[in-house]
């Protein structure tokens, strides 16, 4: 039995047909006053897998998912295993400055608390998030994936990561099609102001794919894909796991001279071509 939360349906679809699981009726709404309802239909059993990403809005997807996780657990479903494809406040998984709330703690204890049994996301922020579980809690990549639309797409690419932190997913994917790979240094001056140095890239007339794993707000590719131009790339395609496009993101990364975006659908958006639900398909079935 596949339940799919309100942030996930079209990817629960996917999965159930992947794994030829039925896809479980749910009903999902709001109260007049902004108060949460949900009401899950169809025969339960004792196994259930729940999609839902927590991404924007990031607290309303959260309590819909702890809603759906308790409700089974109180229906005697044993063992629920929640895939969060793109996981929220994965990037506050410790205490960077005294006082601060780690985040992803909260989030992993109260996770454990109404009934998952087993975790399921991709490409997590920090891997070490899954340290914070006391259920199993896997960390799956879709690099192979992208490796393949790059595969089809493109001619002798070179892959770039716009920062140290995207290097192993350059490395990964280059690995996969036996390709160069490279990277750029990136400072963060705020969360929506980056700054980042020009170095030597072997980039001339090549077409370049910027690798990264979220989109947040674009600065990070912005940057990146006005260095590749002044190299001489003669195409940039940029990737991510995660299309978190925050308001205009999307427009402004064509603007700055892109070819294409591509992305997954661990959250929908306009860039979202390659589905990871044969991923996890793959993982869950197992
Ligand atoms: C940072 O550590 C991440 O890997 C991404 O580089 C970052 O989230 C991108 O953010 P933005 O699109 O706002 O530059």
């Amino acid at each position: 039995m596949i339940i799919g939360g309100s942030a996930s349906q079209k990817l629960a679809a996917l999965i159930s047909k992947e794994l030829d699981e039925t896809l479980c009726p749910m009903e999902t709404r709001k109260f007049p006053d902004g108060e949460r309802y949900i009401r899950i239909g169809g025969n339960l059993e004792s196994d259930a897998v729940v999609i839902q990403s927590t991404g924007y809005p990031q607290d309303q997807n959260l309590l819909e998912l702890f809603l759906i996780l308790k409700t089974l657990k109180s229906l005697d479903v044993e063992n629920i295993k929640v895939v969060i494809p793109y996981f929220g406040y994965a990037r506050q998984e410790k205490r960077f400055k005294s006082g601060e709330a780690i985040s992803a703690q909260v989030v992993s204890e109260l996770l454990e608390a109404c009934g998952a049994t087993e975790i399921f996301s991709i490409n997590l922020h920090e891997d070490g998030l899954r340290n914070l579980f006391n259920i199993p809690a896997h960390n799956l990549s879709a690099m192979p994936l992208i490796a393949e639309y790059i595969e089809e797409h493109l001619d002798d690419p070179v892959i770039v990561a716009p920062d140290k932190g995207a290097l192993g997913f350059a490395s990964e994917i280059a690995g996969i099609l036996g390709c160069d790979s490279d990277h750029l240094e990136k400072t963060r001056i705020s969360p929506d102001k980056v700054e980042t140095r020009t170095k030597d890239l072997d980039v001339q007339g090549r077409e370049a794919v910027i690798i990264d794993d979220i989109i947040s707000t674009g600065g990070t590719i912005i940057n990146a894909s006005h260095i590749l131009r002044q190299h001489g790339a003669s195409k940039i395609v940029v990737s991510c796991v995660h299309p978190v496009l925050v308001e205009d993101a999307l427009l402004r990364i064509f603007a700055s001279g892109v070819d294409d975006v591509i992305a997954t659908d661990t959250l929908q958006s306009d860039a979202s071509t390659i589905s990871v639900a044969p991923l996890i398909a793959d993982f869950i079935g197992k």
